[in-house]
């Protein structure tokens, strides 16, 4: 298990270059068991929610392969596997997109429930209300969802929304049923997000009909076929605000190239109440630089609703920035209210926050200061690695895998823009298992692993320098640095 060492205080220059949406292409991973034809993503990020969802195909019977150049061609089975098991399911939620188009396929479709997370319940309700409307039967069994359209699934009129507001996923899973239904589907209150414009977008290339999209009323027209197409996914709007956060919350110049800040106008307009320099293009966002200890942030005020105003997955991220700012501001998240694991652990580097329900209230400016955090989930993990670039000393930040989940090699693209980033081999024995969370298990394995100084990143990275700390026992293994591993 792996984890990154920060060496806070360094200021970025340079630009990066955003990947296609981990968002966007997990349900156009779905949508290709729509048909038997390849269908080509030219930029599938290199991600490991992306290569989950390439097993769970797999298991549906699909075949895919990555060119050198990183394209990606899926071509699902004539006739698709209808089961996806508990063992897929929980290692990503996002696998639950598959139920519409197997069903739609076969007529049939099990789906494991994916439970809940760490950001929250997640419940599928809509997804089965949505699939129940064009006529499946749908019976839960065993944990799993067993739904059936015998003859065929057909359009209806229906409301999605649900008491939090619409459903992204689950607008998703009924859309792309609903191209090879017989009729007409209407769906309202159905998710605006960019991400589901793109896949219905790409559904339009491999012959759907679908008109509305980006609106709360969605009009599909059903199609006895779809074929294969080739589809570039949108460019990721929570990575390129997390690489402008970055630029900010160091102030630093940093270039986002390949983005689309029409998808970010809400972040924009909050660094710009927030007082923090930056400009846009059509296809870029650069931030300019200022000394963030001299000239503070403003603080200012979040609330996540569904898009376009401001996104659950930048919360976190938001949070560590308004630790940077002059006075108190309030983060209010109405998506996934309990979506604050990052809290505790931006406390224990000095941040000053209170959190009442779905509430918090960050009180600037912070001294934050590098120490052991432990990631908890994608964003999350985000937001520390964001805190551990402006702390003092060295951050190491446990448990990166989550943050494997949707960034592609983002320690190797920091450490392009100057940070001081490496990716260290945790200690085997430090973490034995997914569910062991306490830090005090692993303080002892800590203080012996952090002994021994990592080896220099590769590229621009130089590698934090280890503060030598008393060992409690020997390391058992080596620390390997391996900065620019993926
Ligand atoms: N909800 C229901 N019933 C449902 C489905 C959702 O009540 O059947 C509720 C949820 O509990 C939540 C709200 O509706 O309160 C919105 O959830 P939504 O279904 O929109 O979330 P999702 O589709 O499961 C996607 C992203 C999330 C992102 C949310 C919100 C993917 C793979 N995941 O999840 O991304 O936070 O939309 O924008 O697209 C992430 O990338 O870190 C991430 C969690």
């Amino acid at each position: 298990m792996d984890k990154f060492v920060i060496e806070g205080g360094r200021r970025l220059e340079g630009s990066v270059r955003v990947s296609g949406s981990k968002n966007a292409v997990l349900p156009v991973l779905a949508a290709t068991l729509l048909t038997d034809e390849p269908v080509v993503i030219p930029n599938a990020p290199d991600v490991s929610d992306v290569r989950q969802m390439l097993k769970v195909l797999e298991g549906l019977g699909s075949k895919w392969e990555r060119s050198s150049e990183g394209v990606l061609t899926v071509r699902s089975a004539p006739v698709p596997h209808n089961e996806a098991g508990w063992d897929c399911v929980r290692k990503m939620r996002g696998s639950v997109a598959v139920l519409g188009p197997v069903l739609a396929r076969t007529q049939h479709a099990r789906v494991s429930l994916p439970g809940g997370c760490v950001i929250g319940v997640r419940p599928v309700d809509l997804h089965i209300k949505g699939m129940r409307a064009l006529g499946a039967t749908v019976e839960l069994d065993s944990g799993d969802i067993i739904a059936t359209a015998t003859g065929g699934l057909r359009g209806e009129e229906m409301y999605l929304g649900g008491a939090q507001g619409p459903t992204v996923l689950g607008t998703a899973n009924v859309m792309m049923a609903a191209t090879l239904a017989r009729g007409r589907t209407v769906i309202h209150g159905a998710a605006c997000e960019p991400e589901v414009v793109d896949l219905g977008e790409c559904l339009n290339k491999m012959g759907a009909r679908i008109s509305g999209l980006g609106s709360p009323r969605i009009e599909i027209e059903g199609v006895d076929r779809l074929h294969g197409c080739t589809h570039s996914v949108i460019p990721d709007r929570i990575e390129a605000g997390t690489l402008v956060i970055a630029g900010s919350i160091t102030g630093s110049r940093v270039r986002v190239d390949g983005c689309r800040p029409d998808h970010l106008m809400i972040l924009l307009e909050r660094l710009r109440e927030a007082g923090l320099p930056h400009q846009f293009g059509t296809d870029w966002i650069e931030t300019g630089a200022f000394d963030i200890r001299r000239k503070r942030p403003k603080p200012t005020d979040v609330t996540t609703l569904p898009h376009p105003a401001f996104p659950t997955d930048l919360q976190a991220q938001w949070m560590a920035l308004m630790t940077m700012a002059d006075g108190m501001s309030l983060v209010t998240e109405t998506i996934f209210t309990d979506r604050y694991m990052h809290v505790s652990e931006l406390m224990r580097m000095g941040a000053n926050i209170r959190r009442q329900g779905a509430s918090s209230i960050v009180m600037g400016p912070g001294h934050l200061k590098g120490t052991q955090v432990m990631a908890s989930d994608l964003r999350a993990s985000a937001a520390l690695v964001l805190a551990g670039l402006v702390a003092e000393g060295t951050t190491e930040v446990h448990r990166v895998y989550h943050i494997d989940r949707g960034y592609a090699r983002i320690e190797a693209r920091l450490a392009e823009l100057g940070a001081c980033i490496a990716r260290v081999d945790d200690h085997p024995d430090a973490i034995a298992t997914d569910t062991a969370p306490a830090p005090d298990v692993i303080v002892p394995v800590r203080a012996a692993k952090v002994a021994k100084p990592a080896k220099p990143a590769p590229a621009k990275a130089s590698a934090p320098k280890a503060q030598p700390k008393p060992a409690a026992k020997p390391a058992k293994a080596p620390v390997k640095a391996r900065g620019t591993r993926r």
